[in-house]
């Protein structure tokens, strides 16, 4: 696992988002494993400058996100779908059938996840994988759990996960209590891992990710044993280490 300290979070999208830009140039028909929340926001802005400047060519690029909310479709703002669509796809020249987020209003999730792990296996699997974290540990939506869970599927959300997120909704009532996420082992597949923290509130989460025990208390503590990691972190985000 390596680990890179910068200055602060402008400096972090900007090695992130050049590390997608190098990713794409080496390999034109990428795919790509994204993800949603505040972290990310900033490199997807980068990679909209690159891809405007001419640096950045998504048209045989695929992704996969990593996880979308129960009970919310894509036409709902607070959707993932919704938020890769304003945030990325909507400003670059992807192929929107080329982009990808577990349904989470289908009937059968359950199904919903054993073929979103299939299409990820189909497509060659993910190249490079694009991580926030939570607060507590959490990557994807994996919550701190007594087991580890490999495929994409339901799970059930933790109050301070739910509290978390209530930013993005009118009121935590709003919060889904539910999403559909990529498990563990479809995220430790890709080929590379490209984790973002940002802030002082994820300063222990990073320290027990990076110098704690591999245990599913810490999902991302997996990331340990990744032969090809990279975490890139503010210096606040840093300060625990
Ligand atoms: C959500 C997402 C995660 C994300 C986390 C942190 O729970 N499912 O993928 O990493 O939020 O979000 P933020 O970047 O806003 O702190």
């Amino acid at each position: 696992m390596q680990v890179r300290v910068f200055k602060d979070a402008q400096a972090v999208a900007k090695a992130a988002a050049m590390i997608f830009a190098a990713q794409l140039a080496e390999k034109s028909d990428s795919v790509l494993g994204l993800a949603t929340g505040s972290t990310p926001v900033e490199t997807y802005r980068k990679m909209i400058e690159l891809y405007n400047e001419g640096q950045m060519d998504f048209s045989k690029v695929k992704s996969y996100n990593l996880d979308e909310y129960v009970g919310l479709g894509p036409e709902h703002e607070c959707s993932y779908r919704y938020f890769m669509q304003e945030q990325l796809f909507n400003h670059i020249n992807i192929r929107p059938e080329n982009t990808f987020v577990p349904s989470g209003v289908a009937d059968n999730l359950d199904q919903v996840g054993l073929a979103y792990d299939e299409a990820v296996r189909a497509a060659g699997g993910v190249d490079l994988q694009l991580l926030g974290i939570g607060n507590n540990g959490h990557i994807g939506f994996n919550e701190p759990d007594d087991h580890f869970t490999s495929a994409t599927h339901v799970v059930n959300l933790t109050e301070s996960t739910i509290k978390a997120n209530t930013r993005f909704f009118k009121s935590e009532s709003e919060v889904p209590r539910q999403a559909i996420s990529m498990g563990v082992g479809t995220i430790m597949s890709a080929r590379k891992i490209l984790l973002l923290a940002l802030g002082e509130a994820k300063a222990q989460a990073v320290r027990d990710t990076v110098k704690g025990h591999i245990t599913p208390r810490v999902p991302a503590s997996v990331l340990q044993l990744h032969p090809n990691a990279i975490i890139l972190l503010d210096e606040a985000a840093a300060s625990k280490l």
